[in-house]
């Protein structure tokens, strides 16, 4: 059956096409109304807007799923690993054994940056943060794997995925060691991915380093919890950015930039921030009734979510990480976990939270797992923008491949002067 929407400006009626998907709301196609009607649709913020067709990630907000390729998020953190996942959000299917230990192999083999970067990273001030380190030190991958910015060579745009996603790491790390005055550290192919990260993080010359098999394993969830999430703000400007042809590392390092935002991605570090600032239990409730009040500017950074009205699904497997971490590192009585605790529980029961379903988000509980793994808070959302990464290629490589794919070109409702003449200089 054709399903379509009537829309009726002025008095004329048009008859736009309803397109339904596999799962989830349905959308008015309305591609043709300004030539039919001469008017734009108007949507800040993009509420009610879907701004491409995608098969990658699933999000249903109200129920609080959340599904990579249709396989729920709470399976594939519990079962799988970050890069069988990674595979996943690529090639849209869980791989075999062979694919996967194949994958395992191209990725590990990219985990080496040119050694000409060392001396681009000499050029940052040492409190230079990490998260500009990142979006100066991906971008400028474009100049030196300039073998793999064809966009039109399957070839090379699969080259550059491995690259990124293997190069990541090997980036964060290095950002971290030189904002802390620390020699580099290589990355060790042996390693899986994350005990990798830990190592070219925490290792040094003089000392031997072993991983720590739960704190990776916990990394490695982490990375997949973050691995994709529809079309947000950062995969949004990834996918911007692409549509007009630019080459991928280039489009990752915008995704970086706008990553960087406390709204998005450097919510997490905003978070800890706020607990560190909460420091105890009593003064919880003070800086409750400041994010209720709405003269204050004050949000409770960890709640609230564009699309989850529900709990973030990706939360309460944080949650669980959280403890599993610090039982681990035998953090007992955590006073930033005691007042996260008692800060989610209070708000989970605070008209205010509950009536404009302000739930935890996945950046509430992070920013305390990381920071008990060492983890300073300015690496936060760097470690957000590595696991990113895989969402961000897949996005943009599905784009790349629509034959229907034009460039991102919104319009605007101009409230600016009408035409006027120049006045010259000297009569102004
Ligand atoms: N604390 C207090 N009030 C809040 C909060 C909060 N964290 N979040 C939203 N509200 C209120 C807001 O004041 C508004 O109230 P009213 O209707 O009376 O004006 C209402 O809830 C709706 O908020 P909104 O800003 O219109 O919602 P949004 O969808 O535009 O914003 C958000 C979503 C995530 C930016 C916002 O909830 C927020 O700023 N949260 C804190 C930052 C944060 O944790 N961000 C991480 C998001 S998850 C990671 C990621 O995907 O990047």
């Amino acid at each position: 059956m054709t399903v379509s929407a009537a829309i009726t400006v002025s008095d004329k009626t048009v008859e736009m096409p309803v397109k339904a998907g596999t799962i989830g709301p349905s959308v008015v196609d309305i591609a043709k109304l300004y030539a039919q009607t001469g008017m734009f649709t108007y949507d800040p913020g993009f509420t009610s807007t879907a701004s491409c067709e995608s098969k990658i990630t699933y999000i249903d907000g109200d129920e609080g799923v959340l599904l990579y390729r249709g396989y729920p998020i709470e399976q594939l953190a519990e079962h799988g690993d970050f890069l069988e996942t990674c595979y996943l959000l690529l090639y849209g299917e869980l791989p075999t054994p062979a694919q996967k230990a194949d994958f395992d192999y191209r990725v590990t083999r990219h985990t080496m940056v040119h050694e000409q970067m060392m001396r681009f990273f000499q050029g940052f001030r040492r409190d230079a943060h990490p998260m500009a380190v990142m979006v100066a030190s991906v971008g400028a991958l474009s100049a030196f794997y300039h073998d793999s910015t064809d966009i039109s060579d399957p070839h090379q745009r699969m080259v550059a995925s491995m690259r990124m996603i293997a190069k990541m790491p090997t980036l964060a790390a290095m950002a971290f060691k030189y904002s802390i005055g620390q020699p580099f550290v290589y990355p060790q192919n042996s390693l899986d991915y994350s005990s990798n990260f830990l190592r070219m993080c925490f290792a040094v010359p003089c000392e031997e380093y072993k991983p720590n098999p739960i704190l990776a394993r916990a990394l490695d969830r982490i990375f997949t919890l973050h691995a994709d999430h529809e079309q947000n703000a950062s995969t949004s400007t990834v996918r911007l950015a692409g549509s007009s042809g630019a080459n991928p590392f280039a489009c990752v390092a915008a995704g970086i930039a706008c990553l960087w935002g406390p709204a998005h991605g450097g919510a997490n570090e905003a978070a800890l921030h706020m607990l560190e600032e909460i420091g105890t239990v009593d003064r919880i409730p003070e800086y409750v009734a400041r994010a209720k009040d709405k003269n204050d500017p004050f949000r409770l950074m960890g709640f609230g979510h564009r699309v989850y009205k529900n709990y973030d699904p990706r939360a309460k497997i944080m949650q669980k990480t959280t403890h599993e971490v610090l039982g681990e590192l035998g953090i007992k009585d955590d006073p930033l976990l005691q007042v996260a605790m008692e800060l989610e529980r209070i708000a989970l029961s605070d008209p205010y939270f509950v009536e404009k379903k302000l739930y935890p988000n996945i950046d509430f509980y992070s920013g305390i797992t990381l920071k008990a793994m060492g983890f300073p808070t300015s690496m936060f959302t760097v470690l957000f923008a590595l696991a990113r990464t895989v969402g961000w290629i897949a996005q943009w490589s599905e784009m790349i491949e629509d034959p229907g794919q034009r460039i991102g070109r919104p319009r605007q409702l101009y409230t600016g002067e009408p035409q006027r003449d120049y006045v010259s200089i000297t009569q102004r």
